[in-house]
């Protein structure tokens, strides 16, 4: 079975990649659980980390929006497309023109290759919670209106409303899932207005100072990689009457807030780690982030099976033990110990 994951090369693309590999089957549209004997990356990037090495892999290098690529991309075998290419929200807010390309005309280029093969494949968008917004409750339910307040959110809610559309025709068997803020995110900060959730974790653990742009009550909706790859996995294996007429949902997650992420990391890496946060107002990215919801309710995914992380400081211990090997900067006390095992 043929599966394909856009920004392939990306934080997510590259962990979900892997995962696939390791699972080796994944479920076709029949409902049948199939061996996945190509995985094909897409990315306008080079990856970050080197791409597994695996004869089931391929790097297709391109832009999905452009028709050469688009052709080599959605062959008539794919099966599956994993759709995680995006324009993040700080860079849609920036450039409008480029984030209306590649979040709404390629991926409508995108989903419009997929009805023409006539197999209706399934394909697992990736929304986020900036599809809310306005005049929010106090907690977002599964019926809450969208009424996103950026064009990165407007172009992921958009989406959202074509794969309903795609779906309910049977040109294909979608499903999106809005994601929280994916905390801790390694690398370097991007261009996401979240990208200091991560960093205010990820700096200073390794001895290096970050800037927290927002003040420390600002609310965050969380998930760690290593739920949002499970609950990618999750959402493709769930049957179509699962999920029935709306095909997207808020994914659970944990609400938290900086100060109360600041407490989970001194707990890790003492209050040295503390000391490495700058705080800078930014009234751009504040403008964004506190846009988004952060208290939600989110009934029908729990009941669909998918499943949030236990607390902020599982999700900061994940980061230590997958991507610093355990260790962390100096704390000025006894080194931190990571839990092994699940
Ligand atoms: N990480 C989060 O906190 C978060 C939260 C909500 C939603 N999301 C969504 O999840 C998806 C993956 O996010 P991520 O954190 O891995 O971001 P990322 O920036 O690491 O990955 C996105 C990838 O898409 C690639 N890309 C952009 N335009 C492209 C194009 N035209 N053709 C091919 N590739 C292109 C980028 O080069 C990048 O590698 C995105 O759709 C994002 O909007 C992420």
């Amino acid at each position: 079975m043929r599966v394909v994951i856009t920004g392939g090369a990306g934080f997510i693309g590259q962990r979900l990649a892997r995962r696939i590999l390791a699972l080796g089957k994944l479920v076709d549209s029949a409902g049948e659980e199939r061996e996945v004997t190509r995985l094909v990356l897409n990315d306008v990037a080079e990856p970050v980390d080197s791409l597994p090495v695996d004869k089931r892999v391929e790097f297709i290098a391109g832009d999905f929006g452009e028709p050469t690529v688009l052709e080599r991309l959605i062959t008539p075998d794919t099966a599956i497309v994993f759709h995680l290419a995006a324009v993040v929200s700080g860079g849609a807010e920036e450039d409008f023109e480029l984030g209306m390309q590649v979040n709404l005309h390629a991926t409508e280029c995108l989903l419009e290759g997929l009805r023409l093969l006539d197999t209706c494949p399934r394909l697992v968008f990736a929304s986020s919670v900036a599809a809310y917004g306005g005049d929010l409750p106090e907690v977002i339910q599964d019926d809450t209106l969208l009424a996103p307040q950026t064009s990165y959110g407007c172009q992921k809610a958009m989406t959202e409303f074509l794969i309903n559309d795609y779906s309910r025709r049977g040109f294909l068997d979608g499903r999106a899932l809005r994601l929280p803020t994916i905390v801790v995110r390694p690398g370097k900060p991007n261009k996401a207005a979240s990208s200091f959730a991560s960093a205010i974790i990820r700096e200073p653990l390794q001895g290096e100072t970050c800037v927290c742009p927002v003040p420390p009550e600002t609310g965050v909706w969380v998930l760690s990689p290593q739920q949002v790859v499970e609950s990618f996995i999750h959402a493709e294996q769930l049957a179509a009457s699962t999920w029935g007429y709306q095909r997207a949902l808020a994914l659970p997650g944990l609400t938290t807030t900086v100060s109360e992420m600041i407490e989970a990391l001194e707990s890790i890496g003492g209050p040295a780690a503390v000391a490495r946060i700058e705080w800078k107002p930014d009234a751009g990215v504040q403008r964004i982030v506190h846009s988004w919801p952060v208290r939600f309710q989110p009934t029908r995914a729990l009941d669909m099976g998918f499943q949030p992380d236990a607390s902020i400081v599982d999700c900061i211990e994940g980061f230590v033990r997958d991507e610093l090997g355990g260790q962390v900067a100096s704390t000025g006390r006894q080194k931190f110990a990571i839990r092994t095992g699940s």
